[in-house]
């Protein structure tokens, strides 16, 4: 396993494996890996010849009262997970190196970064776009491996290479979770005991949810009000949003139209941690 630094000697050996027949594959992250990160670099292990792992704890999309400061980090740990799911080169640069003075090129998706996480964290998708979209260029990777859990980032990025005609193909990875069903996600880590147990209801309501849809309910209010009623029965969660949006546009619906997918998206803090969760759902 080999780690690069820098961002041109990253796109050389890239090149380089390309030139030689190889397929590449990166998994983009923010470190602090857990089984869900796991779960990308097995998929990108088994369709590649080569794994590149991008660790960056990206500042541009984090608001300015968010938890980029505290934001986990634990590269020894990272270090051997990676080891664990053979990766091949891990890509981890310093701030400095990826937003250099006077950095002020930006990519934003219109239209779909408006609402649910767009909406609560204003900027936050053009940091997501900015930098996965100079990773591309960095890693110039033939497939990328991003996880369901953060949906909408998905589709933004799947958008953003549409749109700009980029040669990768995003691979979708379903959500990992604990046994409870609470999603794998780095912010666990700052629940205590009692905000854990309680987390386990996001995904309970999720469910409830899509049962409500493979009944036959076709109302996105009703299911909306369901799902809220299940969540505000538990006294440590605050919720953001609880929406239902066409899966490929990310728009709100009010009644799901049979044959058509939708996401289930939620976001809530519980305590003073802020998770999101979703599920997919066919009518
Ligand atoms: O999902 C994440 O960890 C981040 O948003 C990503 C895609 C690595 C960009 O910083």
């Amino acid at each position: 396993m080999i780690e690069i630094v820098e961002p041109e000697i990253m796109r050389d050996k890239s090149i380089m494996e390309k030139k030689s027949g190889k397929r590449v594959g990166v998994v983009p992250t923010m470190g602090y890996l857990h089984e869900g990160h796991g779960a990308l670099l097995h998929e990108a292990r088994k369709e590649n010849d080569i794994v590149i792992l991008t660790i960056f704890v990206n500042p541009a999309q984090f608001g300015p009262d968010e938890d980029f400061q505290r934001y986990p980090r634990d590269m020894e740990r990272d270090r051997k997970i990676a080891a664990g799911e053979r990766v091949d080169y891990i890509f981890y640069p310093s701030v400095d190196t990826m937003y250099p003075e006077n950095f002020s090129t930006y990519v934003s998706v219109e239209n779909m970064t408006d609402l649910l996480e767009g909406e609560y964290r204003p900027g936050h998708f053009r940091g997501v776009t900015t930098v996965v979209m100079k990773l591309f260029q960095i890693t110039q990777p033939d497939n990328a491996y991003f996880g369901q859990k953060d949906a909408q980032q998905l589709m933004v990025i799947t958008k953003m290479v549409r749109d700009l005609c980029i040669p990768v193909t995003i691979r979708r990875v379903e959500t990992v979770r604990e046994h409870d069903g609470l999603a794998m996600s780095s912010r666990n880590v700052y629940l205590s005991p009692k905000e854990r147990k309680d987390a386990a209801v996001l995904f309970k309501s999720l469910q409830t949810g899509k049962d409500l849809v493979q009944d036959g309910e076709t109302s996105t209010e009703i299911i909306i009000r369901r799902i809220i009623d299940i969540i505000t029965a538990i006294d440590t969660i605050r919720i953001d949003y609880v929406e239902i949006v066409d899966l490929h546009t990310f728009k709100k619906v009010n009644r799901l139209e049979s044959g058509r997918e939708y996401c289930i998206a939620l976001a809530a803090r519980v305590g003073k941690t802020r998770l999101i969760d979703n599920v997919f759902v066919s009518s």
